[in-house]
């Protein structure tokens, strides 16, 4: 019997996503961004990002099913972010999601976004282990979950007190004048630049903070410390070499993601680590959670970069997973939430 066929909408932020797997076969992954009518604002525009999920939408639904080679009389359920996103953005998906579940008569699973962050890895490299340490980091979210039975269960260990980890990118981009979104371009530049050029600080790892908030990042006292830094260094005549302050920049946030995300995995004993979302496209934080966990006898799990940014397939991944589980659906009147705590998986009132 063929494993079921799903279809996967993501519309939280500023990525119209549409995903269609099998069973955990990847058949679709199409994503429409907005990122561009940002990029002069410096950030994303809620208003923006809607008008353009209003446009995206049906195309990008029918280029997915181009992509696959199936038709929407063919999906067997569809799922669709719930929460946690911006609430004007996720309203088009959700209200696409339950008119074509209705028109179609199949089931349709509101999901958290953060749990498909993970469960997405299951495409590229299979079931996931029964118990894991998640690291989400992204745009709007720096967390360390555990995840037990197969992502029906998650647990958040810490988060962030104050910026997510790729708002401090974007915004370290901005002081360096790098263009929306910073992530990539600080990691492009970084390349070029010396990560040891400056030491700045890393965020709540004093031994007071590992009492008050071990497994919780702060990210504003670096930007700070940046921002200081390079205007000491223009005061003083001294030229900022843009690709060292880049790399230094980098490795203290990747450092500190890294020593955190390690000391989790050891103090409960668990053997596998899955990194996910959008900054866990970061090409230092993949090779430096490589060596690290290699170091520590830990199984590293990271999707491929395509799959870390926000995206269809991973929320397809979730509803595949959910179906093939027996979970029962969301009701069809479910609320669409921008505030969702990552332990509801799946929306069930
Ligand atoms: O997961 P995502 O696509 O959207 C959210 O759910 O937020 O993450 C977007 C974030 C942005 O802050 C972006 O700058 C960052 O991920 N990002 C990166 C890289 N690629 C994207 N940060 C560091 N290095 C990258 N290569
Ligand atoms: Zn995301």
């Amino acid at each position: 019997m063929n494993e079921p066929l799903i279809l996967g909408i993501e519309t939280s932020c500023d990525e119209t996503g549409v995903g269609i797997v099998r069973g955990s076969t990847l058949l679709a992954d199409a994503v429409a961004s907005s990122v561009e009518e940002h990029a002069r604002f410096g950030g994303v525009v809620p208003e923006v990002a809607s008008r353009a999920h209003v446009e995206a939408m049906i195309p990008t639904i029918q280029r997915a099913c181009l992509d696959a080679g199936v038709s929407l009389r063919d999906v067997d359920a569809i799922a669709v972010t719930g929460g946690p996103g911006l609430v004007g953005a996720l309203l088009i998906g959700t209200a696409t999601a339950k008119a074509l579940a209705s028109a179609l008569d199949i089931p349709l699973y509101a999901v958290n976004h953060l749990a498909g962050h993970v469960v997405v890895d299951e495409l590229e490299h299979g079931p996931l282990p029964q118990i894991a340490v998640g690291m989400l980091v992204s745009g709007g979210h720096s967390s360390l979950l555990l995840i037990h039975d197969n992502a029906e269960d998650v647990t958040p260990l810490g988060a962030t007190i104050d910026d997510a980890a790729g708002e401090a990118f974007d915004k370290i981009a901005r002081v360096l004048g790098l263009p929306f979104p910073g992530g990539p371009w600080i990691d492009k530049s970084a390349m070029e630049g010396n990560r040891d050029a400056i030491i700045f600080p890393r965020g709540l790892t004093s031994s007071k903070d590992q009492l008050d908030h071990q497994y919780d990042f702060s990210f504003s006292g670096l930007k700070t410390a940046v921002a200081r830094w390079i205007t000491q260094q223009q005061a003083a005549g001294h030229a900022v070499s843009v690709p060292d302050v880049a790399a230094s920049f980098q490795e203290a946030v990747v450092d500190v993601l890294m020593k955190k995300a390690i000391a989790a995995c050891l103090d409960h004993g668990v053997e596998h680590l899955i990194l996910g979302g959008g900054v866990a496209a970061n090409s230092r934080l993949r090779v430096m959670a490589q060596e690290r966990c290699d170091a520590a006898g830990i199984q590293l799990r990271v999707p491929s970069p395509k799959l870390c940014t926000d995206n269809g397939a991973m929320i397809a991944a979730l509803g595949s997973k959910l179906v093939r589980q027996g979970i029962a659906p969301s009701p069809l009147n479910f609320p669409t939430l921008s505030v969702l705590p990552v332990s509801t998986v799946v929306l069930h009132q």
